[in-house]
């Protein structure tokens, strides 16, 4: 039985990629798309997100709109490493298909209280629509499978020295859903950072024969090059998608079961702390209380079986060949 889903991006190279393996993938259901500020302007994540799902084949699956910006804070893209329009100048025919008229919130609380079993919601983004919905309409929990999230790290950040970007754009978001009591699955920079199609790989996929091969090979290539011509921290990387392909092959991973808060003030903001000392008994001073939540954190991950499934799910396996 296939694993029902609602994905929240910020649309996005990698939450391109993330769409389109999630959409391919026959063991995962989705139900609905939220989309948030972050990499790009809300407007522009609908946008993105609504011309990807058209690229995929996708069948009609609901979009809707969500938070413009953060909790506190103004909304801050990172237009140097998704380009302008989020999609690395990808371009994409414009789409026919239209965003729900009511909000994120309200369309993931619909489709959540109405499925028949329990939902995961996939986070790539900024938690923003995941803090307001669960404030705003907290039984929702009793019908969420768990929360998977692309966010945090438990070693280095990216959108500081300490902080990885979705926690960074809106801590107060990401504290809020840890505080949910809603299990969760940490997707972070550990892992994140590892996940990587090989260079000539991509090179091969982008001047191919097939189309989506062309769009792949296009989006991780926006990721190879810079505009001065050097070599991207990201070079290949599937990013967001890696955590959508956990959830279907959760064994390509090792996790850890461990207590997170995430820093709300001074230099470390946006961090998630995680403690890593060896015992994580209740007596373990510090830890333990309100402020931690016990939180299952993939740290290690076999990154040639996530790129081969990520392929094989898109008809592209033969590139690797
Ligand atoms: C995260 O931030 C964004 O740049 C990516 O889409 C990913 O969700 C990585 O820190
Ligand atoms: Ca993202």
């Amino acid at each position: 039985m296939s694993v029902p889903v609602i994905l929240d991006v910020d649309t996005g190279i990698d939450d391109a990629l993330a769409i389109l393996f999630a959409v391919r993938h026959p063991d995962l259901d989705v139900l609905g798309i939220s989309c948030v500020a972050g990499n790009t302007s809300l407007a522009q994540v609908v946008d993105n997100t609504l011309r990807v799902l058209d690229a995929a084949g996708a069948p009609q699956i609901p979009v809707a709109a969500g938070a413009p910006r953060p909790l506190l804070e103004p909304a801050r893209a990172s237009s140097h490493v998704h380009g302008a329009d989020g999609l690395g100048g990808v371009a994409l025919p414009s789409s026919s298909r239209s965003v729900e008229s009511v909000g994120a919130v309200e369309l993931m609380r619909r489709l959540i209280l109405e499925h028949e079993t329990p939902v995961t919601l996939v986070a790539l983004a900024p938690q923003t629509n995941l803090a307001l919905l669960l404030r705003t309409y907290p039984e929702v929990v009793g019908n969420l499978e768990r929360i998977v999230f692309m966010g945090g790290s438990a070693s280095v950040g990216n959108a500081t020295a300490v902080a990885e970007f979705n926690v960074w754009h809106d801590p107060e978001a990401a504290a809020i859903v840890l505080d949910s009591n809603v299990p969760t699955y940490m997707y972070g920079l550990d892992v994140f950072n590892r996940v990587a199609i090989d260079e000539p790989v991509a090179r091969a996929l982008e001047v191919g024969d097939d189309a989506l091969g062309r769009l792949v090979g296009g989006l991780v290539g926006v990721r190879i090059s810079r505009p001065d011509g050097g070599r991207s921290e990201y070079t290949g990387h599937i990013g967001d998608a890696g955590a959508v392909c956990a959830i279907v092959d959760p064994d390509a991973l090792s996790t850890q079961t461990r207590p997170v808060r995430v820093e709300l003030a001074g230099y470390g903001r946006g961090q998630t702390l995680v403690d890593l000392r060896r015992s994580t008994d209740e007596a373990m001073p510090n830890t333990a209380g309100d402020e931690w939540t016990n939180v299952e954190i993939a740290l290690e991950v076999d990154a040639d079986r996530i790129v081969r499934l990520f392929l094989e799910t898109l008809g592209l396996g033969g590139a690797i060949r």
